[in-house]
């Protein structure tokens, strides 16, 4: 297949799949406090007030895909408040990605803090500040995840990468499925200026509203054990499926393009304001997944 033609027919795939979004509650549903969880035409909003706050999740789990939140951060005063966007799986073993929004006074700007957890550990705290004001507009945040590399785009331009270096013994988040998720809640024991902020009441309710919300991904079902296997082996099989069904797995998206290698160089320079990698304190001892 020429590149050209590849190109296109990954744009119609995702045309596609676009076209298919399926409404919120086809795809997801409250996983605490209800009543905190709003529903304003095709926008839903997650409340957080003294009393609670509210969180939701996908029905289903995925193997491989990527899931994309458009998300407008709790405005004005947030400080001690954190929005989570995250894909994870179960168990004392557990993967996870997570997209952390952490609030700030009225003008200060957020911070973007992304984790990744393979077997049960995390620690993989990266922290950045963003190139526009999150509060203002809608602006979408995405988890990429193929048996290459896990994404974490902003607008889908890269701000994280995780490549499979599995060959040179570093762990890489494999094939367990993962359910997509969303909160919010109150930190403000160490979101906000390292908990020395803490949360306004005052300035309740606070509020993330969501617009489209999508996840094209390898749909994992099967309560039976062997169903479940055969659909893992489904899942996982390396290519990208009958008519490019699986598009988060073709060529394309194994690896970052030329432009979105700059594009990451760039968010690294201007944006970034910790990574776990270079904090020698933490890690006397450089993690493997960092440099080579
Ligand atoms: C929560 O906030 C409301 C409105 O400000 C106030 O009336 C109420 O007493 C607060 N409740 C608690 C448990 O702090
Ligand atoms: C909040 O604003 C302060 C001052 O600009 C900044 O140092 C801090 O990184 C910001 N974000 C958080 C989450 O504290």
């Amino acid at each position: 297949m020429s590149s050209s033609f590849l190109a296109i027919f990954l744009a119609m795939a995702m045309a596609l799949s676009s076209c298919a979004a399926a409404r919120f509650d086809e795809q997801f549903e409250a996983s605490w406090a209800l009543d905190h969880i709003i529903h304003d035409g095709e926008l839903v909003k997650l409340k957080l007030d003294n009393f609670s706050g509210a969180g939701f999740a996908s029905k289903n789990k995925y193997l491989y895909g990527k899931a994309t939140a458009e998300m407008k951060l709790v405005e004005g005063d947030s400080a001690g408040t954190v929005t989570a966007f995250y894909m994870s799986s179960e168990g004392p073993k557990h993967n996870e990605f997570d997209f952390e929004f952490l609030g700030n006074t009225s003008g200060e700007p957020y911070l973007v803090q992304t984790n990744i957890y393979i077997d049960g550990v995390g620690n993989r705290e990266q922290r950045m500040d963003l190139w526009f004001d999150p509060t203002a507009d809608f602006h979408s945040y995405s988890i990429l995840w193929n048996q290459r590399q896990v994404v974490f785009l902003v607008d889908e331009t890269p701000v994280r990468v995780y490549e499979n270096r599995e060959k040179e013994g570093v762990a890489f988040p494999g094939d367990q499925p993962m359910g997509v998720y969303s909160s919010l809640w109150n930190a403000d024991d160490w979101a906000t200026q390292g908990g020395r902020v803490k949360t306004d009441w005052s300035h309740a309710p606070f509020v993330t509203t969501y617009g489209d919300l999508r996840v094209d991904g390898c749909r994992v079902g099967g309560e039976a054990a062997a169903a479940l296997e055969s659909e893992v082996r489904r899942c996982s099989a390396s290519e990208s499926g009958e008519e490019g069904r699986y598009w988060w797995k073709d060529p394309v998206m194994q690896e970052l393009s030329v432009h979105q290698s700059h594009q990451l160089m760039w968010v690294r320079a201007k944006h970034l304001v910790y990574d776990y990698c270079a904090d020698s304190s933490r890690f006397p001892t450089k993690p493997a997944e960092c440099g080579r």
